[in-house]
């Protein structure tokens, strides 16, 4: 999704602006360009282009740029081309926006204000751009302007604006695409996402949505459209000040794999108290789990994975009814939910739009409701009842690895709480669970000891274009995961089947050297397993076998095997998923991909 940077102090903008957007380069882009003012000649200048924030310094590098104050962006193309053209900045006589998200109506507004003759662009942006032009010729006050123009505005937009009457100052306002600001002695500064401020400060405000925020280089003043001024409320990043860098590693996809036993450990840090699990400090009351009789999970991608191994230990543990919902299905499948539903939210930028209308649409069904969330102060936390951080750091690749196995981790003290406080298990077998839980780390970090082991398999993976991969259970859930990494970051079309639903169809498609990855992790459900992979073997496949230490027998020796460190088998999710992250990884490194920016994908989803 779109980056967008906006600076005013006392510093050259220029190499800020670069420097933040190279930062946002994760969020998946095609363009990028910057806006400054040029106090010479009073008015501002736009400098953009398709392709790489290198080729935009490119074309600023002979330009002399003084200026102190601008505002930049990284566009995610949704309406228009990747061409020159359409990149943000856009000018509309005095006014220059950049935008992130989607303006809906903007045709209407094309047709409204006349503006086919006017416009260079194909986006909706310039629309935008064009409108608040119209309504600050009318009011002659940016202020007045921007109110009386989102007015017109349908859609999602995190707009930030400079009007050439007012050197020095930026303007900005939101609806549902996220903007964070901070005001330090550098100056003011906004941005699409807390990344981009780690350099300059560890305190930052989230900018309501419907509030006109004006910047200067030593004030930041908030309105509300009816003109009431409101302060922002500061709140404190708890990342170290270069945690967004890759401190060495070649991509941040490695560094962030490799954080995990720490991610891990933070995340349970303080959750429990004398070995039993304690929500205190989130202020979470027992209450939400134990009045609740049905649970709705919701969310996309990966954080839905996470989803399924708490469904399936929910089932096993509570037995309880819990649903888990593709939140860009939820609300068109008319979903039961009433006020004995508790909705649990799971995202790690807090910002997918998919989820935070669900949660919307879940809430306003009266459902009280649960945020799993890795960005503090992200929308999706704003809207939640309650919410629960995962204290993985900021993650910056794509592919999401340490969000994910953070999510487990909360979800896992959820399943025992809820287990302890509903007399499912007494003191001493919740004190067990949560020991085995607090070894997680240390199997994780023997699972990265031994990566080498797992690159040697990726090595025969490098020419699949079709791979399966297959499970059952939780072996099956792990799969979903471990095959959409490998998908994201490889290009290889790769399927997670339930292994026992193969032979109704899809094992036609096995043929010789079909690569298959099997995992096998369920003491319970291993010889069914076993059978399932001789079945492929016969056809043909090539397999390649990540099983639990324990299971390994005699048989399994034929096959190309990953042994995965021992835990309680309902623990297994963490070293298998963990393989599996480092397999797809090693396989998009070794094919010479740029595997933290996958072509066509964004880190945070802000379009549904
Ligand atoms: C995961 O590797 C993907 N990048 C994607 O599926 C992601 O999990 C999904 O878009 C949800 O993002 P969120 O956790 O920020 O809501």
């Amino acid at each position: 999704m779109c980056g967008i940077i906006g600076y005013t102090g006392k510093n050259k903008v220029k190499p800020i602006i670069i420097d933040a957007l190279t930062t946002l380069e994760y969020r998946g882009y095609d363009s990028a360009g910057m806006a400054v003012y040029n106090p010479d000649k009073k008015r501002t200048e736009v400098y953009k282009c398709a392709g790489r924030v290198r080729d935009l310094s490119k074309v600023c590098e002979d330009k002399n740029i003084d200026s102190t104050c601008g505002i930049g962006h990284t566009r995610w193309a949704t309406h228009g081309g990747v061409c020159d053209a359409n990149a943000h900045p856009h000018t509309q006589g005095s006014v220059t926006v950049v935008h992130n998200g989607i303006i809906e109506n903007y045709k209407d507004l094309v047709e409204e204000y006349d503006l086919a003759s006017s416009l260079k662009s194909e986006t909706d942006t310039e629309v935008a751009a064009a409108v608040l032009d119209r309504c600050h010729a009318e009011t002659g006050d940016p202020k007045k302007a921007i109110t009386k123009a989102v007015r017109k505005l349908k859609g999602t937009f995190a707009l930030v604006i400079l009007f050439d009457g007012e050197p020095d100052v930026i303007y900005s306002i939101r609806n549902v695409s996220p903007i964070v600001a901070t005001l330090s002695e550098e100056g003011a500064m906004l941005a699409s996402d807390l990344t981009a401020l780690t350099r300059f400060t560890n305190k930052y405000f989230v900018v309501p949505e419907y509030t006109i925020v004006r910047m200067t280089r030593d004030s930041v003043t908030m309105w509300t459209l009816d003109g009431r001024e409101v302060e922002p409320e500061y709140l404190t990043m708890d990342w170290e000040k270069n945690s967004a860098d890759k401190n060495g590693y070649p991509f941040y996809m490695e560094k962030e794999i490799m954080e995990q036993p720490k991610a891990i450990r933070d995340t349970i840090s303080g959750r429990t108290k004398a070995g039993i699990p304690n929500f205190e400090a989130d202020n979470i009351p027992d209450s939400l789990f134990t009045d609740c009789e049905r649970i709705c999970v919701v969310a996309c991608g990966t954080a839905m994975h996470a989803g399924l191994v708490f469904q399936s230990l929910v089932k096993t543990r509570l037995q309880m009814h819990i649903d888990v919902e593709m939140a860009s299905e939820f609300m068109y499948s008319d979903p039961v939910i009433d006020d004995k539903t508790l909705v649990i939210a799971v995202s790690q930028s807090g910002e997918t739009i998919d989820t935070l209308e669900a949660l919307k649409y879940a809430r306003r069904k009266g459902a009280r409701s649960l945020a799993i969330i890795n960005v503090k102060g992200s929308s999706i936390a704003r809207e939640s009842d309650y919410v629960m951080y995962t204290n993985a750091g900021p993650e910056i690749a794509v592919a999401s690895t340490k969000a994910y196995t953070t999510q487990l981790a909360v979800f896992y003290l959820i399943v025992y709480k809820m287990a302890h406080i509903r007399g499912v298990m007494d003191d001493d077998e919740v004190r067990e669970c949560i020991r085995n839980l607090k070894r997680v780390p240390e199997v994780i970090g023997s699972v990265l000891d031994g990566r080498k082991a797992v690159h040697v398999i990726a090595r025969g993976l490098l020419e699949a274009k079709d791979l399966f991969m297959i499970g059952r259970g939780l072996d099956y859930s792990i799969l979903l995961e471990g095959s959409l990494k490998l998908k994201e970051v490889s290009y290889i079309h790769s399927e997670a089947y339930a292994s026992g639903e193969l032979k109704h169809g899809p094992i036609a498609l096995i043929t010789d050297n079909t690569p298959v990855v099997a995992v096998v992790t369920q003491e319970r459900l291993m010889s069914k397993e076993l059978s399932n992979i001789r079945e492929v073997k016969s056809r043909g496949a090539a397999i390649a076998l990540f099983i639990k230490a324990d299971l390994i027998q005699q048989s399994t020796r034929e096959f190309d095997t990953f042994m995965l460190p021992n835990l309680p088998d309902e623990l297994m999710v963490f070293p298998a998923s963990v393989a599996l992250q480092l397999l797809a990884y090693y396989v998009s490194s070794d094919k010479g991909f740029d595997v933290d920016k996958p072509r066509n994908l964004a880190k945070v989803v802000t379009v549904e």
